[in-house]
């Protein structure tokens, strides 16, 4: 059927059904935005992607239900942290589904398969969590955007903060995938630049969670301090095995992720810890606490870190649908307007670097009661060197 027997056929429809006859572009205007979540609901990350989902759904909320004034549907996908599948979920989304633009995820490996696709459909990405380098590296694209950080930022940030306070040695530890590894690279890069020497460092498959073998050489190896990533459950069952094997004199420090969000699985044997990220409990301005309000009255429970990447993902794809009056034809456009919002996040306002990843403090956290409450900033403005992108 040709394009104009297609629309008599609706008009006729929509007339058929007594409603208004309305000419195309109104008709055009109407339809609703199809948003792709493509997050993990089931695994050692399922409570990261629920909190991204109900923080980008309370942005939505906040504004009728709608983002830059269109109705927006949803098409969910449990990406399971599972980067052999990833290719395949991605490509129903974008090709069965066609959906106008995908926000995911929280796993790196799960989200560099992504941000291929994203670069061979030219569909537009926003990454809620995964801190892949290459995302906003290598990778970056006029279609590719970033809420959340690159790993490298609180892994560098932690770093200078363990110069700060005069460590000499440190033991590293993480999961054997992009994420850990660019995090202790981030660490090394400022702990070795400012004198520190490293003694080992130690790895275990995502997402493993056996860690009693690499405690006891910990334990061994007596260094000054230990920095590790670790999220989600994994990241819980680690600070109480960790501290379960009595290793308390030895300082546990790791990026902010290894406390954010589980708070409450790890229970009173975290108190005192300190990491960074780039967000904090109880950063003290207008949006943070309007959004806690609304996010612990709407959910029952208390925002995190992920949360928070989720809300602002709503709000960039906001920025750049009211930028175009929710004109998708105008892609340039829309991504343009995108990259040049300025968010105003619950973390403090920032702005998108040349390769779309946020420009923004790293604070320095101290777990207290079940809160990570801010004690200082690491780095103010880091922006991540997005090696390889050629914005
Ligand atoms: C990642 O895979 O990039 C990742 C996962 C969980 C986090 C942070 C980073 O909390």
């Amino acid at each position: 059927m040709s394009i104009n027997k297609n629309r008599r056929a609706t008009v006729g429809a929509l007339a058929a059904a007594g409603l208004a006859v309305l000419p195309l572009p109104l008709l055009a205007q109407g339809r609703k935005l199809k948003i792709g979540l493509m997050l993990p609901y089931t695994g050692t990350f399922a409570q990261l992607g629920e909190a991204i989902t109900n923080g980008f759904k309370l942005h939505v909320a906040e504004t009728g239900g709608k983002l830059g004034g269109m109705d927006v549907e949803y098409v969910t996908v449990d990406d399971e942290s599972a980067p052999p599948k990833a290719v395949e979920n991605m490509n129903r989304l974008v090709r069965r589904d066609n959906v106008d633009v995908v926000v995911g995820t929280v796993h790196s490996g799960v989200a560099l398969a992504m941000a291929n696709v994203a670069r061979q459909t030219n569909t537009t990405l926003i990454v809620p969590n995964a801190g892949a380098g290459d995302i906003t590296g290598s990778l970056c694209a006029p279609n590719i955007f970033r809420t959340s950080f690159t790993n490298w930022q609180p892994g560098y940030g932690m770093g200078k903060v363990m110069v700060d306070r005069k460590i000499k040695s440190a033991v590293t530890l993480t999961w054997k995938y992009a994420a850990g590894e660019e995090a202790v690279n981030g660490f090394k890069e400022a702990f070795v630049a400012g004198g520190g020497k490293i003694i080992k460092d130690m790895s275990l498959p995502f997402p493993n969670v056996e860690f009693q073998p690499f405690l006891t050489e910990i334990a061994s190896l007596k260094p000054e301090a230990v920095f590790v990533f670790f999220a989600g459950a994994g990241a819980a069952k680690f600070v109480k095995d960790y501290m379960a094997a009595g290793l308390k004199s030895i300082a546990l420090y790791g990026s902010g992720f290894l406390t954010d969000g589980v708070a409450e699985a790890i229970g009173d044997v975290g108190q005192g810890l300190v990491t960074v990220l780039h967000y904090g409990d109880g950063i003290n301005n207008p949006k943070n606490i309007a959004f806690r309000t609304r996010y612990a009255t709407t959910y029952k429970q208390q925002p995190d870190v992920y949360a928070v990447q989720g809300y602002d993902a709503a709000q960039l794809l906001a920025a750049g649908l009211t930028a175009v009056k929710g004109d998708l034809s105008k892609k340039a456009e829309f991504h343009k307007a995108m990259s040049t919002a300025k968010i105003d996040s619950p973390r403090g306002p920032f702005t998108l670097s040349k390769a779309h990843n946020p420009i923004q403090d790293m604070y320095i956290r101290q777990l207290k009661g079940r809160d990570n409450v801010v004690i200082g900033v690491a780095v103010k403005g880091l922006a991540d060197p997005a090696l390889g992108c050629k914005a």
